[in-house]
């Protein structure tokens, strides 16, 4: 078998049969195949796309491609979340340990930024001495003692995904629902939990920009995770406006703890408990409103924040850090930016935000960038507010003059004013379950 000719295959939009999708997965997995050829086959499957039975075996094919962890010692509540991505998306910092009060147990692989989005890894890692590197022993272990724990994917685990991931990253290949769908899954199969929460996130700061094309995805990625005999459902929830509002690693850390504490903004509170009465459900049996109660009730009473203390303790990090209401980490440039005119915000567009961020120096430009963890967004005004000319609508955070001016006038496209005020996007638009 040759590379060119499943390049050409795809390039001719002929359905690739089994032997060539394993032969591409594992000839890249153990770098047989050069990143010029799978940059150009990842570009050809984003232009041309994949069947149904060519995104299942993909997904097979990169499942396999490491170690398969096998949970089944720790029981049926075993369960793991995943977003499709978005834009000041820290629900795994507030539902994980929302999940594990209520007695499901989280075993959690989590991934770095892609593209203008952040990853929960990244946020936890700038928590002072988090280790995000955990052996399976451990893993296991923490998840059996305080009932959770957050990781990074191991080299081990869908290796074929972690290679891909980084190259999709770095050639403009992260959105197409077949990569997507495959990339969540394999890992989601790979990590072993018996209950699987899928937030498909849609609008302009999510790889899925329609309803369609987001319910497209959460149906494939569900017709997956149940075809592997795993509870798995999916929420469809808005991405046109940043979640919460605050954006970077650190400060989502903050804002994050500020939800575990009580406050924090009522979308990202919302969604949380949502996510967290999928879950409840599916491993406790339960109904989905009992279940929301149950969330509803761990998060007042405190023990959810009790249980990120437990994690981020267990995990070397410095808990104290948890209990501030500002950000634990100073970023050297500080500076607001100030409405150019009067009007409501019709529009944020949302990846814009999340350039801004990245330009801030919160995200990755290229694979082998470093973040700089204090730096990012805090909004004071989201789509929808009334603001008068030079009125404080973000404070940005970055180490350098130069980057607080790039960050500020990618800010500044992202927003659109008008005299009306636009009508809410619901922040849930459907479920698949
Ligand atoms: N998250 C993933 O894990 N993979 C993708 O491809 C996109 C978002």
């Amino acid at each position: 078998m040759r590379m060119l000719d499943i390049l050409e295959h795809k390039r001719c939009k002929q359905e690739l049969t089994d032997e060539e999708i394993a032969y591409f997965v594992n000839g890249f997995t153990h770098n047989e195949i050069p990143d010029y050829q799978m940059a150009s086959l990842l570009m050809a499957i984003c232009l041309n796309g994949m069947t149904e039975r060519e995104t299942a075996v993909l997904t097979d094919c990169m499942a396999h491609s490491g170690d398969m962890l096998d949970l089944s010692d720790l029981g049926n509540t075993t369960a793991d979340k995943h977003s499709t991505g978005g834009v000041g998306d820290k629900t795994t910092l507030i539902v994980a340990p929302i999940c594990a009060a209520a007695g499901v147990k989280i075993a959690k692989m989590s991934g770095r930024g892609l593209g203008h989005t952040g990853g929960t890894i990244d946020k936890l890692e700038s928590i002072p001495g988090f280790r995000v590197a955990l052996s399976e022993a451990e893993f296991k272990k923490q998840v059996q003692t305080i009932g959770l724990a957050v990781m990074g994917q191991t080299a081990d685990l869908a290796p074929a995904d972690k290679k891909l991931y980084a190259l999709r990253d770095a050639s403009g290949t992260v959105n197409s629902i077949p990569l997507i769908a495959s990339s969540i899954m394999s890992k989601k199969l790979a990590a072993g939990a018996k209950n699987i929460a899928l937030d498909v996130k849609c609008g302009s700061g999510a790889f899925m920009q329609t309803a369609d094309d987001a319910r497209a995805l959460a149906e494939e990625m569900v017709r997956i995770g149940k075809n592997c005999g795993r509870n798995t459902a999916a929420v469809i929830t808005d991405m046109d406006t940043p979640l919460g509002t605050h954006i970077g690693n650190a400060l989502e850390v903050t804002e994050a703890c500020a939800v575990l504490r009580g406050k924090g903004a009522d979308d990202l509170r919302e969604l949380c408990l949502i996510l967290s009465a999928h879950l409840i459900a599916m491993a406790k049996q339960m109904d989905y409103d009992t279940a929301y109660c149950t969330a509803a009730r761990v998060l007042q009473s405190g023990e959810a924040f009790e249980k990120l203390r437990q994690m981020v303790t267990a995990q070397g990090g410095d808990a104290s850090v948890l209990d501030r209401d500002t950000c634990f980490l100073k970023a050297a440039v500080e500076r607001e930016v100030t409405a150019p005119q009067d009007g409501y915000i019709a529009h944020m567009q949302t990846q814009t935000v999340g350039e801004s961020a990245s330009l801030l120096g919160a995200g990755r430009e290229t694979k082998e960038s470093k973040l700089d963890y204090a730096a990012g967004i805090v909004l004071h005004k989201k789509t929808g507010d009334f603001v008068k000319q030079g009125e404080t609508l973000a404070t940005l955070y970055a180490a350098t003059d130069e980057k607080c001016r790039a960050g500020e006038q990618r800010f500044l496209q992202s927003l659109t004013f008008s005299a009306n005020k636009s009508q809410k996007t619901p922040l849930v638009l459907g479920t698949v379950e």
